[in-house]
């Protein structure tokens, strides 16, 4: 077992808890504690005068049990002797630690607890006293029963056995990142089931092959059965769906569902729309299941090694899952986990979709520095080299991928220029574009560069327009390596500002109060958009989530506006394409214009429609209309 857990062995006085509960903590390499110990000087005393305790006697001892469970957890789990009759008493002692518990009720009849118990020497029990524990006794649910005719050693076996059993986390879809994620939780000890579905003559066994194929899967569980599948797993479940955003997550979880019990909880790891991701909490909600929407950013290596992951929803529902991803997710410089509770609802994977947004925008960047770069007269050797000169100052996965992807050969040709320019998407950056217009927040790189993608799509029209209108100038733009350098990094600061921006908007108009230095960290590896930058962000949105009013950040921003300005003028006047570039510094200069020209706007709408407008000499700030004409 890879979770750590506490094992409370229950049952009634004279079922031999602590005899069972010794053996199985030699078993499990656990250690064991016998409540009785933990009854406080007045309990004792009123239990050597005779005296019955009742349930209030029993409060601050079933608190002290449940303080040791706590404590234990942090070291490696335990195992507890104590005969928790009552539900209530067996709340007390999970308390808040519900998904590490496991019960194990010894069961015997009557009889034979009460001829063993006489048998014993110096005990003995009166029937009536047993004939209450009796009563008293409330089933529990969800525990693992065993009966105490078999001998201590078989009941040990069995225990562990079904301890064991089971699996600790399911994966369901093995596509590319599910098989990643699947290996990297078996890798880090889980227990696993792994499913994927039948379709006869195409995705057959494919669990099964899977398995067959990595070693560290040997203790893993393939199905083909969802049933076998659900079943095969500890309760309360844990289930990841590795599937494609959009109606086979509905389908999934109605067919999955069906299968699962209350408290049980279902991950969605895909990138779904955060909308979608609340209904379906919602809708799961009501049959008591838990949905924890969770963004996992880092494509097929990152999954393997260790993405960057932004789980949303109920937090009960995340904690019961936490162990397992923060344990597969990267680590950031100090050693914790890129994985966090983001947020209630949608809010992961509202992060992950403005994660992608921002990550559309820094390979646009790329781009748009590759375009003037050629138009200087490079090479792509020559403009990788440069790239990688960049790397000291401004590293980012995405800046060391393009200088691999500029270098790469096929014989004595480079790739990329055999490779059509047509850029394909699938949704994440129209969905943050639809959020930020739906929020009323100026994202304006993020549709730039999805529309720059459209536009890139338009090829055949790109072609014969291209024969129409002469693109090209004869004039090399006149710009240096490092005005560019400047510009890019002026771009990058303007394209965060604007993502987190976003983030920090919507937190407001749904209430889910997210921490941006935090989401920050957790991008800071594993993830698409990991940089240096993003590492200096952390620190400043601690201080203050205000980006733009940062004192590092103006510095920066007075540094490399001049060279921002330069190289979007320069690249317009010699016919490059850069729409994200020159969005970034038209978005800046609007942004730090404090008198614009939308009053232009405002007159015209009253002109036309009657929309009133306010006026800056009315302090009152009350509507006008004009007539105008
Ligand atoms: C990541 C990526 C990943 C994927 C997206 C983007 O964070 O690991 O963002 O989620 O690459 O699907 O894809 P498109 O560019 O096709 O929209």
């Amino acid at each position: 077992m890879k979770l750590k857990h506490v094992i409370y062995i229950m049952g009634v006085s004279g079922v031999g808890k602590s005899t069972i509960g010794l053996l199985l903590s030699e078993a499990l390499d656990l250690p064991f504690f016998d409540g009785d110990d933990y009854h406080p000087a007045s309990n004792i005393s009123k239990m050597t005068s005779g005296q019955p305790l009742t349930d209030t006697d029993r409060a601050p001892w079933l608190s002290a049990l449940n303080e040791l469970a706590i404590s234990q957890l942090k070291l490696k789990g335990c195992i507890i002797a104590c005969s928790a009759l009552k539900q209530s008493y067996r709340d007390i002692l999970a308390d808040s630690i519900e998904t590490q518990t496991k019960w194990v009720h010894l069961v015997g009849s009557f009889n034979l607890i009460h001829t063993r118990i006489n048998k014993r020497k110096g005990h003995f029990m009166s029937s009536e006293l047993l004939q209450s524990q009796f009563e008293t006794l409330q089933q529990p649910k969800d525990a693992i029963e065993i009966d105490i005719s078999l001998s201590p050693q078989k009941i040990t076996e069995i225990i562990k056995e079904k301890l064991m059993d089971k699996s600790e986390f399911g994966l369901l879809g093995l596509g590319v990142m599910g098989k990643s994620l699947s290996r990297n939780l078996a890798r880090n000890g889980f227990r696993l089931s792994m499913y994927n579905r039948h379709v006869a003559g195409k995705e057959e066994n494919v669990a099964a092959k899977f398995k067959e194929e990595h070693k560290e899967l040997a203790n893993a569980k393939p199905f083909d059965n969802l049933e076998d599948f659900v079943n095969s797993l500890q309760l309360p479940r844990r289930i990841m769906l590795m599937v494609n955003a959009g109606k086979t997550v509905d389908v999934v979880i109605d067919e999955l569902s069906e299968h699962l019990a209350e408290g049980d909880t279902i991950i969605d790891g895909g990138n779904s729309n955060f909308q979608q991701t609340n209904e379906r909490a919602n809708k799961l909600k009501a049959k008591k299941l838990n949905y924890i929407g969770t963004g996992v950013s880092g494509g097929e290596e990152g999954a393997l090694k260790g993405p960057s992951i932004m789980p949303g929803g109920d937090k009960e529902g995340y904690d019961s899952i936490a162990p397992f991803l923060t344990a597969i997710a990267a680590k950031d410089d100090n050693g914790e986990p890129c994985c966090a509770y983001i947020g209630p609802e949608g809010s992961g994977h509202f992060v992950k979709m403005i994660h992608n947004g921002i990550e559309y925008a820094e390979m646009q960047l790329l781009c748009e520095v590759y375009g003037v770069m050629t138009a200087l007269g490079k090479d792509q050797d020559a403009i990788a080299d440069t790239l990688e000169s960049w790397k000291k100052s401004a590293n980012s996965y995405l800046l060391e991928i393009t200088i691999d992807i500029l270098r790469k050969k096929e014989g004595d040709h480079w790739l990329l220029q055999k490779i059509m320019d047509k850029a394909g998407n699938k949704g994440t950056g129209n969905w943050a574009t639809i959020a930020s217009a739906q929020l009323g927040v100026p994202s304006t790189m993020i549709a730039t560069a999805l529309f720059a993608r459209y536009t890139s799509f338009y090829k055949d029209d790109r072609i014969k327009l291209s024969a129409v209108y002469d693109n090209s100038s004869n004039e090399k733009p006149a710009l240096t390596e490092a005005d560019l350098f400047d510009a890019y990094q002026f771009c990058r600061i303007i394209n965060h500002y604007q993502g987190l921006r976003l983030i920090s908007e919507a937190s407001k108009k749904y209430e889910w109060n997210l921490n941006l230095s935090e989401i920050a960290r957790i991008w800071t590896n594993g993830c698409i958009i990991r940089s240096t930058l993003v590492k200096e962000l952390v620190t400043i949105l601690a201080e203050s989530e205000e980006l733009l009013h940062n004192k590092i950040i103006i510095a920066w921003i007075q540094k490399l506006r001049p060279a921002a300005s330069k190289v979007v003028a320069q690249s317009i006047l010699a016919g490059i394409t850069v729409p994200c570039m020159s969005e970034a510094m038209n978005f800046f200069n609007g942004m730090t214009t404090a008198r614009s020209t939308a009053n232009l706007i405002q007159a015209q709408r009253d002109y036309f429609g009657a929309h009133t407008y306010q006026r800056i000499d009315d302090p009152t700030h009350k509507f006008h209309h004009t007539i105008w004409t």
